[in-house]
């Protein structure tokens, strides 16, 4: 019988307020599925997805799940190795909760786990990244790091690629609110400013540190102290409906920290507890709908697993 393997990628938290680029954090839910078969002959075919609404390309050189498969194959030797793929999107394409860095890693962890592991899960990144640069034109680590690491992850460096996974305080709760509506990451990057001023650029590194600080102390009055961006939200939080009052809202409910998550239009707020986290999401999925504006919710704590087999056949 032929090998085959199911595999779940989860959703990732990037930037994390004041770590643009450079910070993530998987969640719990949602994620992606890919399943993954050998058939006979070589080459990548995609064979199915689901859950797009035919809004991903089916190519499979543009495809990204699909395109670091092929990559993957061609660089350790296996062309002669040939699979079927099946994604099944469970989350929310442009929805800023790194929905194509999850089918990539879902694809990466499902294609190494085939091959019987001949590769390190850190040294699968360098093939995620070239992935999200096919998603995005441009390739970030701070969805496909954590993703693929699980926990909170700090790319110190991406010339050359320095990922370091960082600590989770366990009482960690991550609310998620998802207005329904769409943002591409290469748009809302073409609306950031290209310089900063000393003064911006010392309150961030400051802020920065300190969330690094916190995450190590399990300090979550630093953390929340520290989770204030003032880079990067003051110019995208425009291009989300409410950002003020549900930061507001979330803030006066106990909430850590807030702000948007990836490029948005996800916002998410980091709590401690799960009760305060449940507490949040109610007041803003309510907030939203006075304004007739549907919203996906998650509660999730940091998942600190990544990428997992949910079933396989070898
Ligand atoms: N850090 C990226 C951005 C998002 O904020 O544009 C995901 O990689």
């Amino acid at each position: 019988m032929n090998k085959s393997i199911k595999v779940f990628a989860p959703a990732t938290i990037a930037n994390v307020t004041c770590g643009f680029d450079i910070l993530g954090l998987a969640i719990d839910q949602p994620g992606d599925e890919v399943e993954m078969h050998i058939k006979d002959t070589p080459g990548v075919e995609l064979t199915e997805i689901t859950g797009d609404q035919g809004l991903l390309p089916t190519d499979p050189k543009k495809n990204t799940v699909s395109a670091v498969v092929l990559d993957y194959l061609q660089k350790t030797g296996h062309q002669d190795i040939g699979v079927n793929i099946h994604l099944h999107k469970r989350m929310p394409i442009g929805s800023g909760l790194g929905s194509s860095a999850a089918s990539t890693v879902a694809g990466l962890h499902a294609i190494n786990q085939l091959m019987e592991n001949p590769l390190p899960q850190k040294e699968l990144l360098p093939f995620a990244l070239a992935g999200e640069e096919l998603a995005c034109g441009q390739g970030h680590a701070d969805n496909v790091a954590p993703a693929l690491l699980g926990g909170f992850v700090l790319i110190r460096s991406y010339q050359p690629l320095d990922v370091i996974p960082l600590p989770t305080p366990e009482e960690l709760v991550a609310t998620v609110i998802h207005p329904q509506i769409e943002i591409q990451t290469r748009d809302a990057r073409k609306i950031l400013r290209k310089q900063v001023t000393l003064e911006d650029a010392v309150r961030q590194w400051g802020n920065i540190a300190g969330l690094v600080s916190g995450l190590y102390r399990k300090d979550y009055d630093l953390l929340g102290r520290s989770m204030d961006d003032q880079l990067i939200e003051p110019s995208r939080a425009i291009l989300i409906p409410e950002f003020a009052i549900l930061k507001q809202k979330a803030l006066h409910m106990g909430a850590l920290g807030f702000g948007i998550s990836g490029s948005g239009p996800s916002v998410f707020a980091l709590s401690r507890g799960k009760e305060t986290a449940a507490q949040i999401q109610q007041a803003l999925k309510q907030h939203l709908l006075t304004v007739d504006i549907e919203s996906d919710t998650y509660i999730s704590q940091v998942n600190t697993e990544g990428p997992k087999t949910l079933s396989s056949n070898f």
